[in-house]
């Protein structure tokens, strides 16, 4: 993928700067923001975050001990009560909050009043179930508003949330209930997915097997299915908040409190807990939104991405109800009732700013111009892309075909570490290139940096400096937080990013240059899957790659050697890919499993990836003089091909 999306990028000299009628109008289009940030890092940061709700102003804005940074120290505030109360006084107290589309096609709106009525009775709830601040509770929601009332009203008493993406397995459910200690679980007798209910509270009940910590279980009714609910343990949403009053103060919190863990993959076999705290994340997603995505009064804004991955806490939830936006929810798939789906949705809602991924966009590109050529786009007026790269082409379709070539593109390049988005456009300033997503935003020092760690024009995306809503570390483990972030370039953040940068200090993202794989958008690492495929009582050892896929950027192969008696049979090939499924989720599957007597290895004995890559990629093999047994790779090259 990386070579491949290099010369792509190579060849892109395309520009397209901002038009002027959206320049005036744009929250930001004086290019000067970008010196007067970096001549005064903290004050930038401070200024915007006096724009929002303190109960107690901080002392210091940055306290910084490498790798620990704490934001705003001192000063107590609440999100939840920065996305609701703050706008309750004026004219966006009637302002829909949320606008609500179910796959099946029913809607809902809630106020930004009815939304804090919501949160407040829930968070009521919460606080009768015996939860305190600093305890965590784990959602594991469809996209319905209760998964954004949850999370609000965890905010607003202190409590931690931990969402788990619906498409996780229970095992999986199971090692993130474990590894935070919930005390509760908020779940959903099921959400719909491309037409069927994705059975969420049967996997709570199979995770709930071994979770010690959890105490009780709210289960939402979103389907109507009939769900067993386990006496003492489990009870309805309606049932907790049916009694409680609509009025809860938001609670006053130190900037540094957890805010949530989000579990993500990395270069083991076991996912981390990122850690994010209060202040300094609400602050990051607040300016980042309003700059970035420039919204107005008016706006209807869809972020597309599910809020169990971190573009959904930030961007669909925190970002833009800090700004008083009317955000669109969407529950299903994107081919649900078939391809058009999304651009129906845009339609019929008015639809003006559009975030989504580079995976869907390329799956939308495949579907053909009908399905958007069906539906009126014209309320559109600014696009963002996230999670992976962008190859050109599928820019300049979505500029042209979903943007009619008159919006602006936002590529937006983040992590779930970093909170919020660190580098993109500034839709009224920057004069945009198909496939970079240009200039850090102000007040966010990046660079370029060859292996030595000397700034360069191609190797490694480093940050230089603290950003208010970068991690404050891994739970449970401070250890892996220094190693994995803070080891590889002494006092630079590694992000795990190839990254080129041009004449015009563009940043050109290359994909990631560790054993983190993106699979339509969805970050999952090799690791981890060799360990759920080793885990199978067949298997001695696997081996995972990403290979380049042209809509999910990786597909997952994985070559695998069977333990002495083992038959490699289609039947043991199907029933390892459902074991995937079984320890992590659907989203895991491997694309191809292939059995093998051997895996290439150095004399050292470590599975040389790359060379399975080449293998996968049909490519000529790379350097091989490490290998210690080099025939090894060629009867695999052999079998590869002829399967
Ligand atoms: O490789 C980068 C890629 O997504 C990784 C982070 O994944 P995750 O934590 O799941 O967060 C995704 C949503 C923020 C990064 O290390 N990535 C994200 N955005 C871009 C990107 N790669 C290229 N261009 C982007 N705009």
């Amino acid at each position: 993928m990386v070579k491949k999306a290099l010369e792509a990028l190579l060849k892109e000299d395309r520009v397209f700067p901002p038009a002027e009628s959206f320049r005036r109008r744009a929250n930001v289009s004086d290019p000067s923001v970008y010196d007067s940030a970096a001549k005064d890092r903290l004050k930038f940061w401070a200024d915007l975050a006096g724009q929002l709700h303190w109960f107690k102003k901080w002392d210091r804005v940055l306290e910084w001990d490498l790798p620990y940074a704490k934001w705003f120290v001192g000063g107590t505030t609440n999100i939840s009560f920065n996305c609701l109360d703050r706008h309750l006084a004026g004219p966006r107290r009637d302002k829909t909050a949320i606008l609500w589309e179910g796959e099946p096609g029913d809607e809902r709106r809630l106020t930004y009043v009815e939304l804090h009525r919501e949160v407040c009775r829930f968070a009521n709830g919460l606080k009768l179930l015996g939860v305190q601040k600093g305890d965590r509770v784990t959602l594991y929601m469809p996209m319905v508003p209760e998964l954004c009332v949850a999370m609000l009203s965890c905010a607003r008493i202190g409590a931690v949330h931990s969402v788990v993406f619906g498409g996780f397995s229970a095992e999986a459910l199971r090692d993130r209930i474990n590894d935070s200690k919930s005390k509760i679980v908020v779940t959903a007798d099921g959400g719909w997915r491309r037409g069927a209910v994705l059975p969420l509270k049967q996997f709570v009940d199979e995770a709930l097997t071994g979770t010690p910590s959890v105490e009780r279980v709210v289960v939402f009714k979103r389907s109507g299915s009939a769900v067993p609910m386990k006496k003492g343990r489990d009870l309805g949403w309606e049932e907790l908040v049916g009694n409680q009053s609509d009025s809860c103060e938001a609670e006053p919190l130190d900037s540094e409190q957890m805010l949530y863990l989000l579990y993500t993959s990395g270069t083991t076999g076991k996912p981390k807990g990122i850690i994010h705290t209060t202040g300094g994340y609400m602050v990051g997603c607040y300016a980042s939104t309003h700059w970035i995505f420039d919204l107005k009064e008016e706006d209807v804004y869809w972020c597309s991405a599910d809020i169990g991955w971190v573009t959904g806490h930030s961007y669909v939830v925190y970002g833009p109800l800090l700004n008083g936006a009317t955000v669109l929810m969407y529950e299903g798939a994107p081919n649900h009732p078939d391809n058009g789906r999304f651009w129906a949705i845009v339609e019929k809602y008015r639809v003006s700013v559009f975030y989504t991924a580079p995976t869907a966009i390329r799956s939308f590109m495949k579907w053909g111009d009908d399905f958007p050529g069906r539906h009126d786009l014209s309320s559109l007026r600014l696009l963002g892309s996230v999670g992976e790269p962008i190859n050109p082409e599928a820019w300049i379709w979505y500029h042209q075909t979903i943007g009619g070539g008159r919006c602006p593109i936002v590529d937006t390049w983040w992590q779930t570490e970093t909170g919020h988005i660190l580098i993109s456009p500034l839709p009224g300033i920057t004069a945009t290139k198909p496939g970079s997503a240009t200039r850090p935003f102000p007040g966010i020092e990046a660079d370029v940096v060859n292996d030595q760690g000397e700034s360069a024009d191609s190797g490694y995306l480093v940050i230089k400096s603290p950003w208010p809503g970068m991690l404050r570390g891994i739970y449970g483990d401070p250890e892996r937080y220094r190693e994995i972030y803070w080891s590889r370039f002494p006092n630079l953040y590694f992000t795990g990013d190839g990254c080129k940068r041009d004449k015009d200090g563009f940043f050109w993202l290359l994909g990631r240059v560790d054993d983190v794989l993106k699979v339509s958008g969805h970050r999952l690492s090799t690791m981890e899957i060799e360990s759920a495929l080793v885990d199978h009582p067949a298997v001695a050892e696997a081996a995972v790659i990403g290979k380049s896929h042209e809509i999910k950027e990786n597909a997952v192969v994985a070559f695998v050697t069977l333990k002495g008696r083992a038959k490699a049979t289609p039947e043991l090939n199907q029933q390892l890919k459902e074991h995937v499924v079984k320890k992590i989720g659907s989203i895991a599957r491997p694309d191809e499993i292939l059995f093998t007597a051997d895996l290439p290895k150095t004399r050292s004995g470590k599975i040389m990836r790359r060379l399975l890559r080449d293998i996968a990629e049909g490519r000529a093999l790379g350097d091989t003089s490490t290998l210690a047994d080099a025939g090894v790779v060629n009867s695999l090259k052999e079998k590869y091909e002829e399967d």
